[in-house]
């Protein structure tokens, strides 16, 4: 899942690119370049290795043009290497394309090129695009690319410039998120809003099957297939740019979790009163709700781990069945769905493919769709039945911090308001959950103040391993599955999570001197099981941090222990994953990784 942009305008287009592209590396940091048109031709700067680099090799020799198109790339077909970076070109450089996505046939068609005697400098699915326009091209380049768009099976967004029509672009959207800045006379397009967010806050959103020809005065949009003309709403983003710069932090991993109490205050915000719990965006009756005799929570990655606390906190409090599924799975496992399911989507980018192909997977079968999500207008929110907003505001470090609090928050609102609809919770219990979640934006901030030095010395202590494991019994276990993804994703430590009593039936046997434990202990009741479980790690030599609610006495069989302010057993998972996610920070940073960017990875993954 790359980053691509694209001006037009009066503007040296260089710096502009260079800075969206930044906005955009979250997305993909193996290579990069840019495309401007100068005047007479198109120059092409591009290298392997992050943004910095491209940096370098135009600073001494500055391309210059009003209309250019750039990216940042996240490999999927070729390795990360300079001849594989965007952006491509055909054989004499008339056409030139930036892509996101993956070609599927892209094989069948470069041997057809080939046969035509087209010469590739790429293993790319991408560069069979300018090539394929080449092809077409007529004297209309919008009809070059439409005949192309129609050779292609995949995923793409795409921004083509061309020598033949140079004071344009072109922009397609196929299942991979494209938008379009509007700020009078010059526009832009990015895979995502922050990439012209200093310079508008005006864009389009494309749908699938959607185009555009932008010039710098005027932007056109039609359908791909039968080329007629759309009209569409000017989106206003309620982001300011500062939101995506780091205020001071060395990471915006920290500045994210820092900026957890909040997150939790923006999601309960205007919907939390006295007992019940009230979302302008969803109204399910109680008949509804009633029919429903499952509820799927369908996600990836961390967004799938708030889906696990989400099945203990639903199904105690409402009483329906949950269950939780890894999107990839979901949708080639032939769920059984029907008019009485729920499925419950989630994701922070609302882009992410697996996860966006459940949801029509869902829709496809009759199920009700409701998406937890953090950004606004994107294809899961705007093609969901329902949405809940998390309202975390942009989240810019791969490794999801703030989102997950976000998602988990949403969680427990929508727990009790689906069993306060049911009259499955009384007065007096709905109360005291509501209490208990308007004191934890306190609760986080307090951990954050008075455990962020006490966790940075334990990292220390951990930084030099190369394997650790994380358990616990009920949402501990949910939550240890999350802190040990967020170790595994930042500092590269082999980490896993067990529930704490199935440790004894084979991983046990990898506890051995010195192993680094983290046992999460806040489910008072089951706490004495998951002590002895301690024990039995300790028993093997195993080095055990423990989280616990405070006021817990000191455990002796833990060697490390961090406390949380006591709060209801199963809101736990917001407090506890808390000093989980500043441990994996200090480990990382202590390990010298680059926390923001890890490698391999990318923020929102927009392939499947
Ligand atoms: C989490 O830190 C990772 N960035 C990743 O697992 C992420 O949660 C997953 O890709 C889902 O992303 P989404 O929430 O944007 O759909």
């Amino acid at each position: 899942m790359c980053g691509i942009v694209g001006y037009v305008g009066e503007q040296n287009a260089t710096s502009i690119l260079l800075t969206g592209l930044k906005k955009l590396e979250y997305r993909g940091y193996d290579s990069a370049g840019i495309a401007l048109y100068d005047g007479e031709k198109i120059t092409l700067d591009k290298t392997v290795g992050k943004l910095s680099k491209l940096e370098e090799l135009v600073s001494n020799n500055r391309p210059e043009g009003n209309i250019g198109l750039g990216h940042t790339r996240w490999a999927t077909h070729g390795k990360p290497s300079t001849p594989n970076s965007h952006p491509h070109s055909c054989c004499g450089g008339d056409f030139v394309v930036v892509h996101n996505g993956i070609i599927e046939n892209y094989a069948n068609l470069k041997a057809e090129l080939k046969e035509k005697g087209h010469q590739f400098s790429s293993e790319t699915d991408t560069e069979v695009i300018p090539h394929l326009i080449d092809e077409y091209y007529e004297g209309n380049l919008k009809a070059a690319v439409r005949k192309t768009v129609a050779k292609l099976k995949g995923a793409y967004a795409l921004g083509v410039l061309s020598l033949q029509e140079p004071d344009k672009l072109i922009a397609v959207r196929q299942d991979s998120p494209l938008i379009i800045g509007l700020n009078g006379s010059e526009n832009f397009i990015a895979s995502d809003i922050p990439a012209v967010l200093e310079h508008t806050d005006k864009v389009y959103i494309l749908d699938d099957g959607e185009m555009a020809e932008i010039t710098a005065n005027q932007v056109d949009i039609f359908n791909v297939d039968n080329g007629e003309s759309i009209k569409k709403d000017i989106f206003e983003v309620d982001w300011d740019p500062g939101m995506a710069e780091k205020s001071g932090f060395d990471h915006f991993m920290l500045k994210e979790i820092h900026e957890q109490p909040e997150t939790i205050r923006k999601s309960i915000a205007g919907r939390l009163n006295k007992t019940d719990i009230e979302f302008d965006e969803v109204s399910l009756s109680k008949e509804e709700i009633e029919a429903y005799n499952r509820i799927y929570v369908v996600a990836c990655g961390t967004a799938y781990h708030s889906g696990l606390v989400a099945k203990y906190v639903i199904e105690d409090l409402a009483e329906i069945p949950v269950e939780v599924d890894v999107a990839s799975e979901f949708r080639y496992r032939n769920p059984l769905i029907d008019d009485n399911t729920l499925v419950i989507v989630v994701s922070q980018s609302g882009e992410t493919a697996d996860t966006l192909a459940a949801l029509r997977e869902a829709k496809n079968n009759g199920a009700r769709a409701l998406a937890v999500v953090n950004t606004v207008g994107s294809t899961i929110a705007r093609e969901a039945d329902d949405v809940i907003y998390i309202h975390a505001g942009p989240e810019i470090a791969v490794a999801s911090t703030k989102a997950y609090i976000g998602m988990l928050t949403c969680f427990y609102m929508l727990a009790i308001y689906l069993a306060r609809q049911q009259n499955k919770l009384s007065d007096e219990t709905s109360a005291k959950l509501i209490k208990a979640l308007k004191n934890l934006p306190e609760q986080v901030a307090k951990i954050i103040k008075e455990d962020s030095d006490k966790i940075e010395q334990l990292a220390k202590n951990y930084a030099g391993e190369e394997d650790a494991f994380f358990i616990g019994r009920k949402v501990d276990y949910s939550v240890a599955l999350e802190g040990s993804l967020k170790l595994k994703e930042i500092s590269y430590i082999h980490s896993e999570a067990y529930p704490a009593g199935e440790l004894k039936h084979g991983t046990l046997a990898l506890i051995e001197e010195g192993i680094p434990v983290i046992a999460l202990a806040t489910q008072t009741s089951v706490l004495d099981k998951t002590l002895s479980n301690v024990k039995e790690v300790k028993a093997r030599g195993g080095v055990v941090t423990g989280v616990v609610f405070a006021g817990q006495e000191e455990i002796d069989s833990f060697d490390y222990q961090i406390e949380v302010p006591k709060t209801e057993d199963i809101l736990s998972s917001i407090l506890t994953v808390v000093p989980l996610q500043l441990l994996s920070y200090y480990i990382a940073v202590e390990r010298g990784c680059d926390v923001d960017q890890p490698r391999n990875l990318a923020k929102s993954v927009t392939v499947e």
